[in-house]
């Protein structure tokens, strides 16, 4: 049985999609053993409830510094003994510790092709405002391992996604998260889950 605890920041239509795959046998074996936010009130946490998977919340605003708000992250998973640790939207920077102890035991969906519109500062609406902003004709959704480098560990699954005329950021990141994102994050856990795909 895979165990894997998801960090979220905001609406959780990625974890919808998962906790959805996990649930029809999609993916095998595993259990969503918590579901971890930073912030407090947001909707991927009722979504925890609906499916009944326990969510916690671990908000820097209520840790002294930023030490001891990673000390409070690193305990409640420690807690949840996660095999593997899905980043479904998580705007927090991963501490360094986490990374070190979760070595290829992290994942993160980005909606980009990554190397574009990646890195530092490319995240939400931003990475889709600056796609379009460069006239791509393709966009899509990248799935890597998190290490050090933000966005910048070992790529697992990418999809592609036509960019059209007309296109909005709000569109263009809808058709991303439809036609890539929610397809190929609960495809990796699927590959992880079946031992298709080495991690730790
Ligand atoms: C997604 O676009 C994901 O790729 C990015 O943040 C967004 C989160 O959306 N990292 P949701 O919370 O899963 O709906």
């Amino acid at each position: 049985m895979l165990k894997v605890a998801v960090l979220v920041s905001g609406g959780g239509t990625n974890l919808e999609a998962v906790l959805k795959a996990v649930e029809s046998g999609d993916i095998p074996d595993t259990e969503i053993v918590g579901v971890i936010s930073n912030n407090y009130g947001v909707y991927a946490l009722e979504r925890a409830k609906k499916h009944s998977v326990p969510g916690f919340v671990i908000s820097p605003g209520d840790h002294d510094d930023r030490e001891d708000f990673h000390r409070a992250l690193l305990d409640k998973l420690d807690e949840l003994s996660p095999d593997l640790i899905v980043l479904a939207g998580c705007l927090i920077k991963i501490p360094d510790d986490m990374i070190k102890k979760y070595r290829r035991r992290i994942i993160n969906i980005h909606p980009a092709l990554i190397p574009a519109f990646s890195g530092k500062g490319y995240y939400g609406l931003k990475v889709h405002e600056a796609a379009l902003a460069r006239g791509v004709k393709l966009t899509g959704a990248t799935v890597h391992f998190v290490d050090e480098i933000v966005d910048g560990g070992e790529i697992i699954a990418q999809k592609a996604v036509e960019v059209k005329e007309g296109d909005t950021p709000e569109i263009l990141q809808k058709r991303v998260m439809e036609e890539a994102e929610w397809i190929i994050l609960p495809g990796v856990i699927g590959e992880i889950a079946k031992g298709k795909i080495y991690i730790g």
